[in-house]
């Protein structure tokens, strides 16, 4: 039995996680792993439990892979999206998740447009909350299955050169890997164009870079962003075909890289934006890696979280 060290009721976030507690986590990815290659695809472990997936903005991957992980533990789930929720008829959040725990969940996953959603419903309800995304601030769960993949090719993260390329400021992804890899002792790089970079984001202990030709020799790893058209206030770049020009990762750029070079991107893909189809699709690639740990990795959290361990809070 493996040990577990996570002294928290929720995961909302990377921040205030202890490099024992991610590394609980990453340890029991592993074990859930192997379960997604047997044939039959379940064990009993969470039979009896009921989780609900609570997403207010759009998902493939998030949604899916918590409503698979929970389903190969023999969970119970329940799907509700705010198009098919009572929210549409005026209903607010602490009331609906107020509602909802009435029914006695033991787990609540929540995607939510506004920053600090999952944090304020903590204050409300007793039942443990999953950050799934808010708005522009975190997104844990992507942070750790993408540091799962780092170590995957590269082993320890320590003292390695990562950058994340693109749309810093509109990115919950950006920032939830900002803490964890510094957390885990790697060198991180933002680049994009001053208008996506916000001001003072050196407090977290990355360097800022406005020129991708001048990092890539010296990265392992390079994560590329999704430009978030959705979330995009207008004049923040010339156009599309401008940013594709100077950040966007092809195949002459590639040729820049390490020869090793990991190449990431949490989904979707803008592709022929941030990159192109041949650089997404080629060997250097571990996007559906990323897709296949995220699963597995989930898994992981929904056995910690609903009673694989004691926690203090
Ligand atoms: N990476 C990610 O969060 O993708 P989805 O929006 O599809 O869940």
């Amino acid at each position: 039995m493996m040990e577990m060290v996570f002294l928290h009721k929720n995961l909302l976030g990377i921040e205030g996680l202890r490099v024992e507690e991610i590394r609980t986590i990453l340890d029991a990815t592993t074990a859930f792993k192997e379960i997604s290659k047997r044939e039959i695809k379940k064990v009993p472990t969470l039979r009896g439990k009921t989780i609900i997936n609570l997403f207010f903005e759009p998902s493939t991957r998030t949604k899916t892979s918590f409503e698979l992980a929970a389903k190969r533990l023999s969970a119970d789930t329940v799907n509700i999206s705010s198009s098919t929720s009572s929210v549409v008829k005026g209903e607010n959040l602490i009331d609906t998740a107020r509602n909802l725990q009435a029914m006695s969940p033991d787990l609540i996953v929540l995607r939510h447009g506004m920053a600090g959603a999952p944090h304020f419903l903590s204050r409300y309800i007793d039942v443990p909350i999953i950050n799934a995304g808010d708005g522009a601030h975190e997104h844990p769960t992507q942070a750790l299955l993408d540091l799962y993949t780092m170590e995957e090719r590269v082993g320890s993260v320590r003292g390695k050169n990562i950058g994340i390329v693109g749309d810093i400021k509109h990115s919950r992804v950006a920032r939830s890997n900002i803490l964890s890899l510094t957390t885990m002792g790697a060198n991180v790089t933002v680049c994009g164009p001053p208008t996506l970079i916000p001001r003072g984001i050196e407090s977290l202990g990355v360097r800022v870079s406005y020129d991708l030709d001048a990092i890539l020799p010296n990265l392992d790893i390079i994560m590329m962003l999704r430009i978030q058209l959705e979330r995009q206030e207008r004049g923040l770049f010339p156009s599309l075909r401008e940013y594709a020009r100077f950040y966007g990762l092809n195949r002459h750029r590639l040729k820049q890289c390490k020869p090793k070079i990991v190449i990431m991107h949490p989904g979707p893909i803008n592709r022929g934006i941030e990159l192109d189809p041949d650089v997404a699709d080629g060997s250097h690639s571990v996007i559906l890696d990323q897709v296949e740990n995220g699963l597995a990795l989930r898994m992981a959290l929904l056995y910690i979280l609903c009673g694989g361990r004691h926690h203090d809070s």
